[in-house]
């Protein structure tokens, strides 16, 4: 990642750092963006800021606990006040796609606890359709053929073609916190993604998939020299 990239990733995240008030309980997102956040937040708990943070990975949680970030689960603190997250697409109405990083599961689940989901990202994650990014959706490795063979079918229903593999690292499946497997789908261009999220939810063996709608109320997007805000 480019220094650049990097600083725009530290410029939102310091963005969604300043909606974070003390005695705060909070959702706290995976991958590269939100470990910009993790990191600013810790600053934050070193100077005397109190929250308490539910990970949304295994990731997430080391480096909480490397940085300092109290930890908690939603076991213990069912409902929490704000969810920070990065995304792999921002579209329309603050639809997102998401589970580059494996964890959509964790991060769908924690985002629907929360009173409030931010999302922090740089400008190239904007898009005005979503679909370019491969949707990830997660899967049980039980009956993996069936229900690949399903969600194709179901997509084609939709008008969606496209490829699907099954996520890999080092060669092997990619197996996720919850021991699932994630296949990628290339869908392209996804006009309705209500549609889609309806029918993949109904698959039996999809046990979440990448499309988090209705769950964000703000964006704070970095570029071009500023943090532009979405939604509230
Ligand atoms: C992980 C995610 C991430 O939020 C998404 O992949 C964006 O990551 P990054 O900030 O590294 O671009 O959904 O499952």
């Amino acid at each position: 990642m480019s220094a650049d990239m990097r600083e725009l990733k530290i410029e939102a995240a310091r963005a969604a750092l300043d909606q974070v008030e003390d005695g705060m309980r909070l959702g706290i997102g995976t991958g590269s963006t939100a470990e910009e956040f993790v990191r600013v937040l810790a600053e934050r708990v070193a100077g005397g800021l109190t929250v308490i943070g539910v990970p949304t990975s295994e990731r997430t949680a080391a480096l909480c606990l490397e940085l300092g970030v109290p930890l908690t689960t939603l076991d213990e603190t069912p409902e929490l006040d704000l969810t920070i997250d990065g995304a792999d697409e921002i579209g329309p109405q603050l639809g997102l796609i998401k589970g580059g990083g494996g964890a959509l599961l964790r991060e769908k689940i924690v985002a629907a606890a929360s009173r409030r989901m931010i999302v922090i990202a740089d400008k190239s994650k904007l898009v005005e359709t979503l679909g370019r990014f491969p949707l990830p959706i997660e899967v049980n490795s039980f009956g993996l053929g069936a229900t690949v063979r399903t969600i194709e079918r179901t997509a084609r229903a939709l008008g969606l073609e496209g490829a699907l593999k099954v996520r890999e690292r080092d060669g092997r499946p990619f197996v996720t916190d919850g021991g699932h497997l994630i296949v990628d789908a290339s869908f392209g261009r996804i006009p309705d993604p209500r549609a889609l999220a309806n029918a993949l939810n109904a698959i039996p063996g999809v046990v979440e998939h990448g499309l988090f709608l209705d769950l964000a109320d703000t964006a704070f997007v970095a570029g071009d020299g500023e943090v532009r805000t979405f939604g509230a």
